[in-house]
């Protein structure tokens, strides 16, 4: 039964819509105490509705990952009522599309802030309060961090930095037990994230005939990983940027196909 977490606490920083409320259904559906903490009271009121009919406690905790202070006082809420978190996920992110001539400096610092800085303050300030052994720390990072990508200065940097903390705290926090990993979403079907990055239904298309296993992830396939990387089954995983992307990253492919007119005339000749 290593993928029951019953008993097991969940705090998950941006939990009230998108991936990471997929990613609150796939832990309070085995057992798990949630936590989700966001800026919205009115999406944590509905997100804590949908997550009740599991069973399970369940925290909404208002709070902007910007703002230190309103993060460290929902964790120490969280861990006032449950104890030490088992599951911590930092997922709290901003984006649009802009060159970054388009983009004021707020603009770039205001990504950086949420994701970057967010990310930080969840992590740092979640510290004392993380079960030692046994806590598994997610980021949700993009393939941002690592594929350099028109119009998005900002998430690149910002992402980039992400998956280099989650690297540094694994090599500082795995002496005391603590595995921190990072996911990378691919393209995942009705998320804000798509809706901003291929409002149209065309756009959303080309970007299907991009993914080597043609179609859009789901938030579940993204939850499944999260289940994965915080059982036992992965107990000796950490320091990891996981892709959950249908092989979307996978540029090399993606580019040769472009350049060859005609890849499967070339595979017949094969
Ligand atoms: P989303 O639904 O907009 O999720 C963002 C979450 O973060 C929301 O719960 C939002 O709630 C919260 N949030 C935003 N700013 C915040 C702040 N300053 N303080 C606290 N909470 C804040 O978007 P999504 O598309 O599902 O994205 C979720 C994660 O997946 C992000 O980290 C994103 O970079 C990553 N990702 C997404 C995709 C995709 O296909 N969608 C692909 C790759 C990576 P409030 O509005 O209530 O604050
Ligand atoms: N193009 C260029 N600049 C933009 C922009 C766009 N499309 N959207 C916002 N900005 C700029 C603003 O003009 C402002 O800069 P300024 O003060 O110099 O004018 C700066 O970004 C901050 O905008 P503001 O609306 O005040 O920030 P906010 O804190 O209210 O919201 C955002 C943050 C902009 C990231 C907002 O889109 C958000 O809350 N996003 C969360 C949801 C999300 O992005 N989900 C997808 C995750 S992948």
């Amino acid at each position: 039964m290593e993928l029951d977490f019953s008993q097991r606490n969940v705090f998950i920083a941006g939990g009230s819509s998108g991936i990471n409320l997929g990613i609150a259904h796939a832990f309070a559906a085995r057992g798990a105490r949630v936590a989700l903490l966001s800026r919205s009271a009115e999406k944590l009121g509905v997100a804590a509705t949908e997550l009740a009919r599991y069973g399970g406690e369940v925290l909404a905790l208002p709070a902007d990952v910007r703002d230190v202070d309103s993060v460290r006082a929902a964790l120490a809420e969280a861990h006032r009522h449950w104890g030490p978190i088992d599951v911590l996920v930092s997922g709290a992110a901003g984006n649009f599309l802009a060159p970054a001539t388009g983009m004021s400096e707020n603009g770039f610092r205001t990504v950086i802030e949420i994701d970057l800085m967010g990310t930080f303050h969840v992590l740092r300030n979640a510290y004392g309060f993380l079960r030692k052994p046994g806590a598994s720390v997610i980021n949700i990072s993009a393939s941002q961090a690592f594929n350099p990508t028109l119009f998005q200065a900002h998430v690149c940097a910002a992402k980039a930095g992400v998956d280099m903390l989650t690297q540094v705290l694994a090599m500082e926090w795995g002496p005391e037990g603590i595995r921190v990993n990072s996911i990378v979403p691919g393209p995942i079907a009705d998320t804000e994230g798509m809706r901003r990055l291929a409002p149209e239904p065309e756009a959303l298309a080309a970007v299907v005939d991009q993914v080597p296993l043609r179609r859009l992830g789901t938030v579940e396939d993204v939850g499944h990983m999260a289940l994965v990387l915080s059982s036992p089954l992965a107990s000796y995983v950490t320091g990891t940027v996981v892709k959950v992307d249908g092989g979307n990253a996978l540029r090399g492919s993606r580019d040769y196909r472009e350049a060859v007119q005609s890849p499967v005339s070339l595979a017949k000749e094969s």
